[in-house]
């Protein structure tokens, strides 16, 4: 808005009914405003937090010249850091969020890429989906490539026990990091998919979240340790017609998410929501959005977008991938009345799916 108005003034001033004859000084006078949003926006651009910095270890350190000297420092100061667990002091990924991660929907796209990433980061990995095959082909890869330990778990996380017998066949490991990545999104008109096919979505995307987070949540609160990662959508941030109901669930998550950060990331739990766009993944591009509005040249990579998602972890409550994501993000939620944001939804959903 500070950008829009510098240069409405500046047109003014050169074109308009009383332009200045001076307009180098009036550009001049002008310019730390022209500056000032251009380095937010560029910020914005380059970083996903980029207000907050990690507090480093050397900040925790008395700053004086003999360290054996007894050091003043105010009360306020000293709790003002005590009481930000959340906020990393510079220990290695491996020491805040291992030995184990555990990634839920792990065999293709998006979760394969988390498992990936994490093993690379030097994290033994529990992998958890369906289809064993290519969950076995996927553990026996990144162990030989990373020499880690991965174990894997057929399990179909739409089943109501699916929770109890993860917990169980990792009652014997730490698993420090839960990575929450499976969905069922039931694409197109509400009264086309079928109850069941809602209800799947239900447990799919909420029931088995909500269970896993308890039970591993409370071990790693246990340990004083750990990280919760819910993968969530930017459709759940107002109603979106013909998946209005995975946008529901997706907004559970981030929901969830949200209020158990604020909750236990005094206790050294951080809790991460990653609400992202539209990325390329296998599923996504099997759910065939018409060729005309596909949004595949605006799609995320599953690259970039764990990456972010991991680099969040610690930082904050949530993580929009991308900047274009986040500039329209903010814009749908911020400045937009909600009934407009919701029929662009519909616009663009309908152009997507039922053309
Ligand atoms: N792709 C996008 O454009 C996009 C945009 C925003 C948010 N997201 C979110 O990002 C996450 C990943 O998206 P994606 O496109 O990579 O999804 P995906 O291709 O459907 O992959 C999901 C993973 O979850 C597993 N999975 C799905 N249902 C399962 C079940 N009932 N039991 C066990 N495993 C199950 C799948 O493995 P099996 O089939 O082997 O079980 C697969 O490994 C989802 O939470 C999605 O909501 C995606």
């Amino acid at each position: 808005m500070l950008l829009t108005n510098v240069l409405i003034i500046l047109y003014e001033e050169a074109y308009g009914l009383h332009a200045t004859p001076n307009f180098t000084v009036v550009f001049l006078a002008n310019l730390p405003w022209l500056v000032f949003p251009l380095v937010i926006l560029l910020r914005m651009g380059l970083d996903e937090r980029p207000f907050i910095h990690p507090v480093r270890q050397s900040d925790l350190q008395p700053s004086h010249s003999n360290p054996s000297a007894p050091v003043e420092v105010s009360q306020e100061a000293t709790l003002s850091k005590v009481r930000r667990p959340n906020l990393p002091v510079q220990k290695s990924f491996a020491d805040h969020y291992g030995p184990w991660a555990l990634v839920a929907g792990a065999s293709a796209g998006l979760g394969a890429e988390f498992a990936e990433q994490l093993a690379a980061r030097g994290l033994n990995l529990v992998l958890v989906a369906r289809r064993a095959g290519l969950l076995k082909t996927l553990a026996e890869g990144l162990s030989a490539k990373y020499g880690i330990v991965v174990r894997d778990i057929p399990q179909d996380l739409a089943e109501s026990q699916a929770a109890e017998r993860i917990a169980q066949a990792t009652r014997d490991i730490e698993v420090g990091l839960l990575v929450y990545n499976a969905a069922f999104s039931a694409i197109g008109s509400f009264f086309q998919r079928s109850l069941d096919d809602h209800l799947l979505e239900l447990s799919t995307n909420c029931r088995t979240p909500l269970a896993l987070v308890h039970t591993l949540g409370q071990r790693m609160l246990a340990r004083g340790r750990g990280g919760i990662l819910l993968m969530s959508s930017l459709s759940a941030r107002q109603g979106s017609p013909y998946i209005a109901n995975y946008a529901a669930t997706k907004a559970y998550n981030w929901i969830l998410a949200e209020g158990l950060w604020e909750e236990l990331r005094r206790q050294g739990v951080d809790v991460l929501v990653c609400c992202a766009g539209a990325i390329s993944t296998p599923n996504y591009d099997a759910s065939a959005p018409s060729r005309s509005s596909r949004l595949s040249g605006a799609a995320s990579t599953p690259q970039t977008v764990v990456a972010s998602a991991l680099a969040g972890l610690g930082k904050g409550p949530e993580v929009v991938p991308g900047f274009g994501y986040r500039l329209s993000a903010f814009a749908m939620q911020h400045l937009l009345p909600r009934e407009l944001a919701v029929r662009i939804m519909g616009n663009v959903l309908r152009g997507m799916y039922t053309a």
